[in-house]
């Protein structure tokens, strides 16, 4: 892909004064402003320069979560890695929107070799005054059944993460990944931060609240995706990541909606759609 390729940049903005960015690479939003103020974090390393995934924003997780021992894949797969197609503008009522796809002719042969299934993700980005929606729809163009996992990797900008509160996840089961994967249960009303957090709630709730400390706050709403992940990285793993500075962990959490425990099935010539809306409140 030619240089200037990997910074193909789409904007779209809002009567309102709203704002979003997407990159082609991914089809990553890597600016979401309302009321002047920048709500998501990209990193002040991100290499943007198609050679690997936007550290920042909402990169799209697909088909695979981490990485998995049989399937040949980066960690967690192909559709933030992979340039997309733009395919228009939207507009309804009071709100803006655009549209990118990925078809598997698209991705490269290796790529194909590893997930050898025909498929295209159409994923939509939707503005309001106060509102981003990102929704993606998986279309399998296969005859048999095959299976994912994915997840919108959202960055959320803050002033200070021992401010964070995520809340809506009591009695959650989750799985450590901090901790060799156990199983344990929030019993947090808020879930604060103030270690290394990677953590999978299974089963979430479709509503959370994100309170950053700010003088506003975001409700998280997810339709159509099972689980919530959690993560900061903290300061060892901070250190260890090379598009990511030592000390940023203090101004980003991802708070990433998915379904990851489980693999979706979805079964020759079927559909699947799954989602986020973040609101400023
Ligand atoms: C999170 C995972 O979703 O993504 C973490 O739970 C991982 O384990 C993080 O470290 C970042 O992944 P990557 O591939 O963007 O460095």
């Amino acid at each position: 892909m030619p240089a200037q390729e990997a910074n193909k940049i789409v904007h779209l903005s809002h009567p309102s004064g709203a704002k979003v960015e997407i990159a082609l690479f991914g089809a990553t939003v890597t600016s979401w402003s309302v009321d002047g103020k920048e709500r998501l974090f990209v990193s002040e390393k991100a290499v943007r320069d198609g050679s690997k995934a936007i550290r920042g924003g909402i990169p799209l997780v697909f088909p695979i979560f981490g990485t998995k021992e049989k399937i040949q894949l980066p960690q967690h797969g192909f559709a933030r890695n992979s340039y997309w197609e733009y395919i228009g503008l939207l507009t309804d009522n009071d709100e803006v929107a655009v549209r990118f796809a990925l078809k598997d002719n698209q991705l490269d042969s290796q790529l194909r070799k590893g997930w050898p299934h025909s498929f295209r993700l159409t994923y939509t980005v939707t503005l309001t005054a106060k509102s981003l929606k990102t929704v993606l729809v998986v279309k399998n163009e296969d005859e048999d059944t095959f299976e994912f996992n994915t997840l919108l990797h959202t960055y959320f900008r803050i002033p200070d993460i021992s401010k964070v509160a995520v809340e809506g996840l009591t009695d959650r089961k989750y799985i450590d990944k901090v901790e060799n994967a156990a199983v344990s249960t929030e019993e947090r009303a808020k879930v604060t931060i103030a270690s290394e957090v990677d953590r999978i709630y299974c089963d979430a709730p479709d509503s959370l609240h994100l309170y950053y400390g700010g003088p506003d706050s975001i409700a998280i709403e997810k339709t159509g995706l099972k689980d919530t992940v959690v993560w900061n990285p903290w300061i060892e793993k901070s250190k260890g990541m090379g598009d990511f500075g030592d000390e940023e962990y203090h101004n980003m959490v991802c708070v990433e909606v998915g379904s990851v425990a489980d693999w979706v099935k979805l079964g020759g010539g079927a559909t699947w759609t799954g989602g986020q809306t973040l609101t400023i409140q």
